[in-house]
This record gives structure tokens, sequence and C-alpha cells, in this order.
């Protein structure tokens, strides 16, 4: 059993999706489930509490050093008992840089979803990235978190095509379509102790 904490700052629909296949059982041997999120207006917070019913918190970043708010996740971690022995951390919109202490102390138990094919287009705006530079397809990915942005060996990866009529709205839309799909494949391979690491990059057992 796993104890899973899920970190967002927006609409949270990676989150629902994954708080949905737990409920549904495509996601199964999940004990603790908290959602954290570093802003109050967060719309994910409210999904999570009255949906799902599962408990959120708030840590506010503004007048927080990084550290101060890292310590806090720390704390709250503990609260759920999301720890380094059980515990698995997914970044699901989460648009704060994690500091290099908890991704340390978590090595190879934080994921995230990004939506293209990673190592291209990091960073924010992705899929107008990936209009912009005009490439035919691009996708999404999850990966585990390394103390880079949009870094760290990979998981997962899904392509969707882009097509002549696409702008960043529908490209988003598709994308976002299979990062839900992928997001579940990742969680359920990590809580089956199925990813080996060999470097960078990550075998599936
Ligand atoms: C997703 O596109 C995810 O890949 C990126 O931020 C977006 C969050 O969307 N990291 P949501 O809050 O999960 O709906």
């Amino acid at each position: 059993m796993i104890n899973l904490a899920i970190l967002i700052s927006g609409r949270g629909s990676n989150m629902a999706a994954i708080l949905n296949a737990i409920e549904n059982k495509q996601i199964t041997n999940v004990d603790k489930v908290v959602v954290i999120a570093n802003r109050s207006d967060a719309v994910g917070l409210q999904i999570a509490k009255n949906l799902y019913g599962v408990p959120t918190e708030i840590i506010l970043k503004k007048n927080l050093t990084n550290e101060e708010f890292d310590i806090k996740l720390l704390d709250i971690l503990k609260l759920y008992n999301v720890n380094t022995s059980n515990g698995l951390i997914c970044l699901a919109g989460f648009m704060q840089i994690l500091g290099e202490f908890i991704v340390n102390m978590y090595a190879h138990r934080i994921l995230n979803i990004h939506p293209s094919l990673l190592p291209s287009f990091k960073g924010l705006n992705a899929q107008k990235q990936a209009l912009d530079a005009g490439v035919k397809i691009s996708g999404c990915t999850v990966h585990f978190v390394d103390t880079a942005v949009d870094n760290g060996p990979i998981i997962l990866q899904k392509c969707v095509p882009i097509f002549d009529s696409d702008n960043e709205t529908s490209l988003s839309k598709r994308i976002l379509g299979e990062e839900h799909k992928i997001y579940k494949d990742a969680i359920n391979l990590f809580i089956g102790n199925k990813l080996k690491f060999k470097g960078n990059r990550v075998f599936i057992s």
C-alpha cells in the first residue's frame, strides 16, 4: 500500500483523473490520499473535497521562502504518512519548483506530467511551443522529478498528431485526454514496483 500526495495549482483535471481511477479501482493499493495546493483558489481543491471526499491542504507560497514552503510541505507529507518508504508524490499542474532537499529526499518517488514529448518543449506553454516549432507530432510525458525543471527519467510517453487546423486550445485538449490515461498507468507501474532504473532510463518489468 502506498500513501499518495497530489500537488496542484489549478483546475486539477489530472488530479481528478487519478482520484477517479482510485475510486473505480483502476488504481489499487492506495491507502491515504491528500491533495495539496499552493493557491487557495485552485479549482481542483473543491473537486477533491466535494466530489471525492479527499482531504486537502493549502500552503500559500506568498510570503514564504522556498525553504519555508518546503518545510511546510514536509510537515503535511508527514501528517498523511507520505514517507520515503511508502509514499508517492504526484505533481499535477503544480506550478512551483520543489526544493532540492525534498526532491533528493523523495528520489524516485515524485512524478510529474508534462504536455509535450520531453525533452522537447520544457517549461510553460508547451503546446504553444510545439505549434510554434511546427512539429507534426507532440504528446505528453510522465517522468520522475529531479532537480531540474521538466527533467528526470521518463516513465511513459504518448504521441498525438498535430493537424493543420490545430490551435493551442485544440492541441491542449487532445494532449490532455492522453495525459489522464498515462498518468494513471504510470502510477500503477510505480505501485506495482514495475519500474527499474539504469542511469537515466526507466525499464518496465
Ligand atoms: C497539464 O497539461 C499538465 O501536463 C501540466 O499542467 C496542466 C495541468 O492541468 N503540467 P490540470 O490542472 O491537471 O487540469
